[in-house]
């Protein structure tokens, strides 16, 4: 029996218990045998759930990137590390071996500390999906920077605010994006964004598109040339196990994103691991996650999680639908995909397309399928496993958060039988529990709860970058000694859980995090708007899409309300993003709030969704009138 490796049903339920009943022997025996230290650690695990405070393998020294690239020199320097599919399938792909990886890395490394970045100091990374992009993650790795990437479909006020949170010194970014047809002048919006941003010295400049673009003296700098001059060995600095790894937002209930913090050690063994086991790594596979770095899953499962079993990881620049909604499949019949991981709702729009998209392609490499992000629905989920696994790859559900890490419910493939729409079991290690909204926890099965975590795992967040109270708060304080979701789920007949979806304030769009408060913070911005309230509602392909219930201070005449809804998802779209619009807009005279001044997103939902026939009691509310107002103009 292996800890590491899980191969079959009664080996999960053996090791599962191990990992419950002696936490701390059975990942001291993982990170033994299976990473590289410098110096061992004294303690393996230490926590406090109330403070909260929580230490993995502290005392140990260990340089993330020697167990990522260096360790895998002797045996499998010319193996590829990483496939870069690139957005035009005209152009040809790269196949970056461990050997150019190691040199690439370094060289970054290099240049990173020729322009004055430190152990510790914060490095902004806006780029596209190239392999600088990989590579600039694993540089700021070597020499113990912390890393931040923010996804490259902010906006400059959503990049700004990202960079002067965490103080970062320094951006990376590119001339620009390729995107299907279009190309996005990613370079720009740094720019603006750097009009508040005092803290940044130095922008590196990747050349991608070959666009025009201002570069503005002592401050830009174009980045190849610097590689080209950089020594090709670098040497890594060796940092505490509980260094911080690298930051990345997510949003929240209020209208400021949580930098959430990442530690070296625990995050390594535990998205190493979780790699291994659910997608079933071996040697000579190609894996591919559809995802973008910008997102935790492309961190955990495009680079540090392959990159730790040495393996061959596929990192695509481009989209599903360019040149057409055959590019998935036409990719993985080039590459020989064997493992596939993507999101529901990448699913829900290519199984709206012809199914010769999908025949047209020989799919025989792939052996396992993935999906994260949100539920994936039944449709989707028969779909994905009739077309695209022809009934014969597991599919694996995998809940997980920005804030976990690395995936906590999952099927193991060939272990687990797996159910449509359930995410299965706890892997090793992950102890979750229901609670009703009391605090009490619900046993047995066929039961609903608050989904909390009972104990912790190596990769947990440890804080809130500057904010530890919010930490406290959002995580901690809901429910004693509990690490607290944020999601519902529901324990059938035989243990397994379904993720029912968030029970807060917070919505999930195309797998995305988005959180009610910044869209309106945003929307509030418009000097038309006095106030606003946002719910979720279902779509087709997004999961759920964006309904807005606006209040103006002067209602005005019908005909400019058009154009305001075009104002208002503009403005949206400045502070956040495009993924933040509004399919749906409807002003109102009022909202339905409590008597304390609380808004009832409940009966807003209820509208949003069409399901008006439970409202509930309504009658304590301080304007119970506007309920019918709202219900007899809704959209
Ligand atoms: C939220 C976390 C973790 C990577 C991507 C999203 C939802 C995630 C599933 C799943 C049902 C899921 C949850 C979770 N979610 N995976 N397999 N089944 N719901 O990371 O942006 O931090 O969002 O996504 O609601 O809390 P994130």
């Amino acid at each position: 029996m292996s800890n590491y490796h899980i191969k079959h049903l009664e080996e999960y339920f053996q090791v599962y218990r191990k990992s419950v009943n002696n936490p701390e022997n059975y990942w001291e025996e993982i990170a033994e045998e299976h990473f590289l230290w410098r110096k061992r650690w004294d303690k393996v695990l230490s926590w406090d759930f109330e403070k909260p405070e929580i230490k993995w393998f502290e005392g140990a020294k260990l340089n993330i990137t020697e167990n990522c690239i260096d360790r895998h020199l002797t045996t499998k320097g010319e193996k590829t590390a990483i496939i870069f599919e690139p957005n035009n399938p005209e152009e040809e792909a790269q196949h970056i071996s461990y050997n150019e990886l190691h040199k690439r890395v370094c060289q970054f490394a290099n240049v990173l500390k020729s322009e004055g970045i430190e152990k510790g100091d914060r490095v902004c990374i806006y780029l596209p999906m190239i392999p600088d992009l990989a590579i600039a993650l694993l540089a700021c790795a070597r020499i113990g920077a912390i890393h931040s990437v923010v996804f490259a479909g902010f906006s400059s006020m959503a990049l700004a605010t990202r960079i002067n949170d965490s103080d970062c010194k320094m951006v990376i970014t590119s001339d620009g994006s390729y995107r299907g047809e279009k190309t996005m002048d990613l370079k720009g919006i740094v720019d603006e964004a750097l009009k508040t941003c005092p803290g940044v010295k130095t922008v590196l400049v990747a050349k991608r598109i070959h666009s025009e673009i201002e570069m503005t003296d002592g401050r830009d700098k174009w980045l190849q040339p610097l590689l080209d001059k950089a020594y090709q060995s670098c040497y890594m600095e060796i940092v505490d196990a509980e260094d911080p790894l690298f930051i990345l937002y997510t949003s929240g209930s209020t209208g400021k994103p949580k930098g959430m913090v990442h530690t070296a050690a625990g995050y390594m063994v535990y998205t190493a691991f979780t790699f291994k086991n659910i997608f079933q790594y071996k040697e000579n596979d190609i894996f591919w996650c559809t995802a973008d770095i910008g997102w935790i899953t492309g961190h955990s499962y495009i680079i540090y999680g392959p990159l730790a079993n040495g393996a061959t990881t596929v990192m695509f620049e481009g989209i599903p639908s360019y040149p057409d909604f055959g590019r998935f499949w036409e990719i993985v019949e080039k590459h020989k995909v064997n493992q596939f991981y993507t999101a529901p709702t990448v699913i829900r729009a290519l199984a709206k397309q012809n199914l010769n998209f999908v025949e047209k392609y020989d799919l025989s490499s792939l052996k396992i399928l993935g999906s994260v992000g949100e539920p994936i629905n039944e449709e989707a989920w028969h779909w994905y496993n009739d077309n695209i696994g022809k009934s014969k790859s597991p599919i694996v559900d995998t809940w997980w958060q920005t804030e976990t890490g690395g995936i906590l419910i999952s099927p193991i493939p060939f272990s687990t039988p797996t159910k449509p729409t359930y995410a299965t079991l706890p892997l090793p290690g992950i102890q979750p529990v229901l609670l009703d909204d009391a605090g009490t926890e619900i046993t047995g099965i066929q039961v609903n709860g608050n989904l909390c975590i009972k104990f912790p795992w190596p990769s947990i967040a440890r804080t809130i970058w500057g904010d530890h109270q919010r930490f406290r708060d959002i995580y901690f304080s809901t429910f004693k000694d509990k690490y607290f979701t944020g999601d519902g789920a529901f324990r059938d007949e035989v243990g397994y859980y379904r993720i029912t979806g968030r029970v807060d304030d917070v919505i999930i769009v195309s797998g995305h995090n988005l959180g009610t408060a910044p869209i309106e913070d945003a929307i509030n911005e418009h000097p038309a708007v006095a106030e606003s309230a946002i719910v979720g509602f279902p779509h087709e392909i997004k999961g759920n899409a964006l309904y807005g219930f606006v209040i103006l201070k002067e209602f005005g005449e019908t005909r400019i309300h058009d154009n305001l809804r075009k104002e208002i998802n503009q403005i949206i779209t400045e502070h956040i993003g495009p993924i933040a619009k509004l399919d749906k807009i409807q002003f109102t005279s009022g909202l339905p709030k409590t008597r304390s001044g609380k808004i009832m997103r409940r009966i807003l939902r209820n509208i949003a969704c069409k399901d008006t026939t439970d409202m509930g009691d309504t009658s304590t509310l301080l304007n119970p009138e506007v309920v019918q107002e709202i219900m007899d103009n809704a959209l």
